[in-house]
């Protein structure tokens, strides 16, 4: 069967109700496109227009069948199952014309990123679909958002407002590194759906803002007087080394190592460019505008955008 493009109306989702996919699910929704939900629970909560059917992700027969009519797969949390190919290959036999995997991490074009051993099962998804799409048989979207904000800040990753600390990697605050939040994560996929074909297998390498941890220090300790902010170190290295029995793209400590590395260590790409982002006609946050996210966080507040 010749893949030809029609609409990008009819998107399926795959894992949508864990961390990322909802914020996503949204997006789709209250943009139009119609989103049918892939899950493995029954009874997994969706908003109301979302089409949900509960799959078997080893049974290639039911994924087809509900693959039936979609255009577009998105992959979250079932990525780290051989499900994913499987959902590849049922996405070709239903005629889907777009792939965009669970990726939505570090560069994967670099190639120091590529040996971090928390990455062996997306690149394992990146040669297959590229093969396919070598093939002619769909077509992809490989999408780098560096850490979500909206995810990391709250988990007192970045800016400990317990102990007023902040923190750097590897024994340098000062390297620079860009970031997102999931709202523009779907943001970036409805720009990207919208431009048709001619987003046709790209890599995407997205941002929303560019900081780094000498500046988020500045930053805090400007707005909050009275606080003795510090810096906390970390070696990544080391993080890597006291989990070295622990199943890296699983164990929680394992994977902060390794892509705290891929985002931090200089060399790794951390600092995405920031053409793709102007490309697809995301907002960047100023200097300004990031600083009052942070002092939002530091306030108990959400993190807006
Ligand atoms: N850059 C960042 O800062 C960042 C942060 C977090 C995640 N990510 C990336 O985002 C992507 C999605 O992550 P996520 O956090 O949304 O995932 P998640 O929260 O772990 O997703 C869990 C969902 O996946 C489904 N699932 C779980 N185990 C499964 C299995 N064995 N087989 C099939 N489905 C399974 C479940 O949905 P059902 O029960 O509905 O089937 C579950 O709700 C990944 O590529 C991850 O690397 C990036």
């Amino acid at each position: 069967m010749t893949l030809s493009f029609t609409s990008f109306a009819n998107v399926a989702v795959a894992g949508a109700t864990g961390r990322l996919g909802p914020a996503i699910v949204d997006a789709l929704v209250e943009a139009g496109f119609n989103v049918k939900a892939l899950t493995r629970t029954p009874g997994a909560k969706y908003r109301p227009e979302v089409e949900v059917v509960v799959v078997d992700y080893l049974s290639p027969r039911e994924l087809v069948e509900a693959l039936q009519g979609q255009n577009v797969v998105i992959v979250f949390g079932a990525w780290r199952h051989p499900g994913q190919l499987n959902l590849v290959d049922a996405a070709i036999e239903a005629g889907v014309y777009r792939f965009i995997p669970a990726m939505f991490s570090n560069d994967l074009t670099n190639p120091l990123v590529r040996q971090l051993p928390v990455h062996g099962t997306k690149l394992k998804t990146e040669a297959y679909i590229k093969a396919q799409a070598a093939l002619g048989a769909i077509t992809y979207n490989l999408i780098a958002t560096g850490p979500f904000a909206d995810m990391f800040l709250p988990k007192n990753t970045w800016i400990n407002k317990s102990d007023h600390t902040v923190a750097f990697f590897d024994g340098n605050p000062d390297s620079p590194f860009t970031g997102t939040t999931r709202y523009t994560l779907g943001e970036a996929i409805i720009s990207i759906l919208r431009t048709g074909p001619t987003s046709d297998n790209r890599t995407y390498k997205i941002q929303r803002f560019r900081s780094s941890p000498k500046r988020m220090l500045e930053l805090v300790k400007d707005s909050t007087p009275g606080y003795e902010w510090k810096f906390k170190e970390f070696d990544t290295l080391e993080m890597a080394r006291l989990c070295i029995d622990k199943p890296p793209e699983t164990d929680p400590d394992c994977k902060n190592a390794y892509l705290s590395r891929g985002v931090h260590h200089e060399g790794y790409g951390g600092d995405f460019p920031s053409e793709d982002s102007l490309e697809l006609g995301l907002e960047i946050w100023s200097e300004e505008e990031y600083k009052e996210r942070l002092i939002d966080y530091i306030n108990g507040k959400p993190l807006r955008g």
